[in-house]
């Protein structure tokens, strides 16, 4: 008996070593973990909305392994990831196509000054190009637990991408619910979405789009920016507020809502990039380190530290880059940063960690990345 238990402890253990030494093969599930927040996607087609506005059609790409792309909510974005120049940069575009198609994807890219991604997108990205993006995320949106059922949603230039979603998402799945956009625009030439928008406004009972030109006078639009008067008529007893533009038009329409005694807890915004400009142009060291390797890098007091980590070739992950998903999260080990914007929680906060995509450097820094 004794012998058949030392040789079954034996075999036993030889089968041990032989699992433990062999590498593990690696199962879809791990492949698929490894690319749990990407997907691939080809350009099925672009539209040209204004002179310096196109619209992308993102469909799955089969080929490399997407074979439906995941579903969303209206008032979420994708992050676009790209090599430009070798260094690995990421944009994130609010999604303006219909939630309840999951077949494809729409994002409308404005064209920024000295733009990178922006400005690639609207001249070399031709039809059937390819692209990587992330899952979508943000929680900007109607939530129906936490919202009033008439919504004002208010749009500045590009900010009227999300509230295009939300108007196919209200008109063609909450039944209940009233939505009125106000979009503001400098001129006749800038209105991104024009015929969507006259489609809407044609057939919708509840959803209605608000048109006011800033710039000029045209016929069957609104003029000036957005303001008391305008707003008015369409305020019920309660409300919800949703925003979506420029810093500036946040302040204004602030101004406005607190004449009508708009509780502030009825009115959300969608992050913007909270330009920060120091008064100083200061260039610092930065060290990195790594789970397996460091780098030594310059940074900028002008820029986040999210740029120098993406110009030093640093894969850093980052969605949102305005300081809300908490996707950058790294270890300030050494230094002194500002940080605008942020929502950081105050645990972390208090533990070193920053956001490196809205953190601006004030003299040398060593930042820790769990990468
Ligand atoms: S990329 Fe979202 S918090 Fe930095």
């Amino acid at each position: 008996m004794e012998e058949e238990i030392l040789k079954a402890q034996k075999e036993r253990a030889s089968i041990i070593k032989s699992y433990s030494s062999k590498p593990l093969k690696e199962s879809n599930i791990t492949l698929l973990a490894k690319t749990r927040n990407l997907q691939y996607v080809t350009i099925k087609e672009i539209k040209e909305e204004t002179p310096d506005t196109k619209s992308f059609i993102l469909a799955p790409d089969a080929s490399k392994g997407t074979y439906e792309l995941a579903p969303f909510k209206a008032g979420q974005y994708i992050s676009i990831k790209m090599f430009v120049n070798d260094i690995y940069v990421t944009r994130a575009y609010s999604l303006s196509s219909n939630p309840l198609n999951p077949k494809f994807y729409r994002i409308t890219i404005k064209r920024v000054k000295n733009g990178l991604v922006s400005n690639i997108m609207l001249d070399e990205m031709e039809e059937n190009s390819g692209l990587t993006i992330s899952l979508p995320a943000g929680n900007f949106g109607y939530e129906p637990l936490r919202d009033e059922k008439n919504i004002i949603a208010i749009a500045g230039g590009s900010g009227i991408t999300p509230f295009m979603s939300l108007a196919y998402e209200i008109e063609n799945s909450r039944p209940q619910t009233k939505l009125t956009v106000f979009y503001s625009v400098k001129t006749l030439e800038d209105i991104i979405f024009k015929e969507e928008i006259a489609h809407f406004n044609k057939k919708s009972k509840r959803v209605k789009f608000i048109i006011t030109l800033t710039r000029e006078e045209q016929e069957g639009y609104l003029n000036g920016h957005i303001n008391k008067k305008m707003l008015e008529p369409y305020i019920a007893e309660f409300n919800t507020f949703l925003m979506c533009g420029p810093k500036a038009l946040y302040q204004t329409m602030n101004e406005i809502l607190s004449e009508f005694n708009i509780p502030k807890k009825s009115v959300h915004y969608e992050n913007y990039f909270a330009e920060y400009k120091p008064n100083t142009n200061n260039e610092y060291e930065l060290k990195v380190i790594l789970k397996n390797d460091f780098v030594i890098t310059k940074c900028s007091s002008t820029e986040p530290l999210l740029i120098a980590l993406e110009k030093a070739g640093i894969k850093a992950p980052s969605l949102c880059r305005v300081g809300t998903c908490g996707f950058c999260k790294s270890v300030l080990l050494e230094g002194k940063i500002k940080m605008v914007g942020s929502s950081m929680p105050t645990s972390l906060a208090e533990n070193d960690y920053i956001h490196p995509c809205v953190a601006y450097p004030e003299s040398d820094i060593v930042l820790r990345l769990d990468i």
